[in-house]
């Protein structure tokens, strides 16, 4: 159909006129569940009533002031954020991807103070960090940085949880002042590191004097049942990402730092017109604080395990399905040849998830759904790959 949008999205032909908690519902009076929660982002469900108060109460007060003045909710969200995570301190943007500008300038200021004219930082293949001309240049698809050259330098690429590879680049040059992984490849295809792969990381940047940048923004905020993916081990990195689920589908993203790394940025290094106004951090604060109030984190764990139980009985003895991975709420099934396709049978079925890295189904469910819709999950994801 021709449209006045630019043609960047290969949606699928459905919209949907409104929301409530695991579900979407179309103007048709169709229901969907919804496993994929706007890529990790409405984690709370949709209309949750406690964010939809904050949205209304705040509307009614003040939504944008700048920040050429104090912004108490944006103090507030800062001292809740650097709480949960260990972090120092925090710099509010709008998205991942100026999530991950922020920490890749930190880098680079930081490579500065060490002398090093060009700072390099080592990533992943098949890493995701954002569709910004830095940010494609440090994520690890050949597909999203084509037609955008000439990429920003300062990257150097090693594949993901090989910690060998990153031993023989930093005993080989002197110039790297950053390691940037994500701790659960999302975009990548789900991909879990070996356990002890974050361990080593930190090992390799406290002995080279390097920065630990995690991009959290699809783990972070609950979605793994830590507060942060990093949190399930005993490590803290210097510089962590947040975006996508911190406002529950109000944009806000936010990079934290901490120690040496916190100390880089003086005024005027950096800016945003919008980054943590009144809005977006009230929005955020009460996003936290539901997730803290309603326990969820235990609740998001169990939930996993019981859709990876369910998944591995069920889905998982299918002859085309090759593993089952996950961690909390984040999980991915690959498959042994592409799906594209299957989002779009998905519809059919009234459940909504997407496909990644070609052939994996990333199921990315609200931390508020129950077992019974956990079972719908399975049963709806059973007949569309039947039916594949
Ligand atoms: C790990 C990771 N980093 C960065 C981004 C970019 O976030 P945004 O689309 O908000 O710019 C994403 C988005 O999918 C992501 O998953």
């Amino acid at each position: 159909m021709a449209s006045s949008l630019m043609s960047v999205y290969k949606s699928l032909p459905i919209s949907f006129s409104h929301g409530k908690g695991a579900w979407l519902h179309d103007n048709a009076g169709d229901s969907y569940l919804d496993a994929l929660t706007g890529i990790a982002v409405c984690g709370l469900g949709h209309a949750h009533p406690k964010v939809t108060a904050t949205i209304t109460a705040q509307a009614q007060k003040l939504l944008h002031t700048s920040n050429s003045f104090h912004i108490e909710n944006q103090l507030r969200l800062a001292d809740c954020l650097t709480q949960l995570s260990g972090m120092d301190n925090a710099f509010f943007i709008n998205s991942g991807a100026e999530a991950n500008e922020t920490a890749l300038k930190l880098c680079r200021l930081w490579g500065r103070e060490k002398n090093i004219s060009l700072p390099h930082v080592i990533v992943t293949e098949r890493g995701f960090h954002g569709r910004s001309l830095a940010t494609l240049s440090a994520s690890g698809s050949r597909e999203i940085q084509a037609g955008f050259e000439p990429l920003v330098q300062g990257f150097i690429r090693v594949p993901f949880n090989d910690v060998a590879a990153i031993q023989t680049v930093l005993q080989s040059r002197n110039d790297v002042v950053a390691i940037m992984v994500e701790p659960i490849q999302g975009n990548g295809g789900i991909r879990i590191p070996a356990e002890d792969y974050l361990v080593q990381l930190r090992k390799l940047c406290d002995a080279h004097d390097c920065l630990l940048i995690l991009d959290e923004i699809q783990t972070g905020i609950g979605r793994t049942g830590k507060w942060f993916a990093y949190q399930h081990t005993p490590i803290l990195p210097d510089i962590l990402t947040s975006a996508k689920a911190l406002g529950n589908g109000i944009p806000i993203g936010a990079c934290l730092a901490r120690g040496r790394a916190a100390e880089l940025f003086q005024p005027g290094h950096h800016g945003s017109t919008f980054g943590g106004n009144p809005f977006a951090s009230a929005v955020a604060l009460t996003v936290l604080e539901t997730i803290r109030d309603e326990n969820l984190l235990p609740h998001i764990a169990k939930m996993g395990q019981l859709l990876q139980h369910r998944l591995n009985e069920t889905v998982g003895k299918h002859p085309k399905v090759k593993a089952i991975r996950g961690k909390g709420l984040m999980l991915g099934i690959e498959l042994s040849e592409p799906c594209s396709t299957l989002p779009a049978i998905g519809l059919k079925e009234k459940l909504l998830f997407n496909v990644t890295a070609e052939n994996v189904i990333r199921l990315l469910p609200p931390y508020i759904i129950n077992a019974d819709e956990v079972e719908q999950i399975v049963t709806r994801l059973q007949k569309v790959i039947e039916e594949f």
